[in-house]
């Protein structure tokens, strides 16, 4: 660990009726750094995430943010201290617009409530127009041809403009992390292309932001990935650059195939 880490795991432990799902993990991200995590089906992953956005709670270690522990906050507590995530499988409101997807995802930075909306509603117009241009300058970062699209509704919009649509509501929040569960699950390899392309743009654009991508496709991982960690039945195999990784006995039996 050194003095770019901003997150860190100690331990981190999480079982399921007795069932090591995770076991020792000592994980670190670092400021500016793109992360890649690998592993095989059902070794751990996405619980690594759902650990440390507290929707489970570990069964031993801990997780620390910014030199805080993170363990037993709530989930809002974590997104609105910094940390973000997407999901494996969507979760955005279809029948919405993508404007208001994203509105959504700056719920936990919101300061004005109902009494506000009540009696001082020119501070909640105040809000909901700083929020809105705000969403516009998101899409225009992540890719400005969603501007446009901004009013229609996220179901009539092609699968990787909703990952867009759910990156961006993800960044709404201004994490430091962004957390990444497989977003190119579901796309054709040119739409992977193109979305890893946004991804990068996107680090370029935000210098504060880190992220941490879960990735089955061995070929995102290498074109956005500082760094791989790669796991396997809950521990970790081992850790380096992505052809380090790649190139390990273990990986390469684990999760590339014993042909390759
Ligand atoms: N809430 C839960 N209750 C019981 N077992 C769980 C729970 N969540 C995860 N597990 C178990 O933990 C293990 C790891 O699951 P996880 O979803 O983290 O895998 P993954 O690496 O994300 O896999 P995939 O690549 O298929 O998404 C699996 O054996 C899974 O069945
Ligand atoms: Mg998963």
């Amino acid at each position: 660990m050194d003095d770019k880490t901003i997150f860190y795991t100690k331990d981190l432990e999480i079982r399921f009726g007795g069932l090591y799902a995770l076991q020792k993990i000592n994980f670190d991200i670092m400021e500016n750094e793109t992360l890649g995590l690998i592993g095989p089906n059902g070794s751990g992953k996405t619980t690594f995430f759902n650990i440390i956005t507290g929707l489970y709670l570990p069964t031993d270690g801990d997780f620390f943010f910014l030199g805080e522990s993170m363990r037993g906050k709530e989930p809002h507590e974590i997104s609105r201290k910094g940390i973000s995530r997407t999901y494996q499988s969507s979760r955005l409101c279809l029948n919405l617009s993508l404007m208001d997807n994203i509105l959504i995802g700056m719920y936990p930075r919101q300061q004005t409530g109902y009494f506000t909306a009540l009696f001082k509603p020119k501070k909640m117009l105040a809000e909901v127009t700083e929020f809105s241009e705000k969403a516009i300058e998101l899409l225009r970062v992540f890719n400005p041809e969603l501007i446009d699209k901004a009013f229609n509704p996220v179901g009539d919009l092609p699968q990787i403009d909703r990952r867009r649509v759910e990156i961006c509501r993800a960044m709404a929040v201004e994490p430091r992390i962004i957390l990444l569960d497989e977003p190119s699950a579901g796309m054709t390899p040119d739409e992977t292309q193109e979305l890893m392309d946004d991804i990068k743009k996107v680090r370029s654009n935000m210098k504060d932001v880190s992220i941490m991508i879960i990735e089955h496709d061995m070929s995102v991982i290498s074109s956005v990935s500082e760094r791989v960690i790669a796991i396997n039945f809950g521990q970790e195999i081992t850790r380096g650059s992505y052809d380090e990784v790649s190139n390990h006995p273990e990986v390469k039996e684990a999760y590339l195939g014993k042909e390759d």
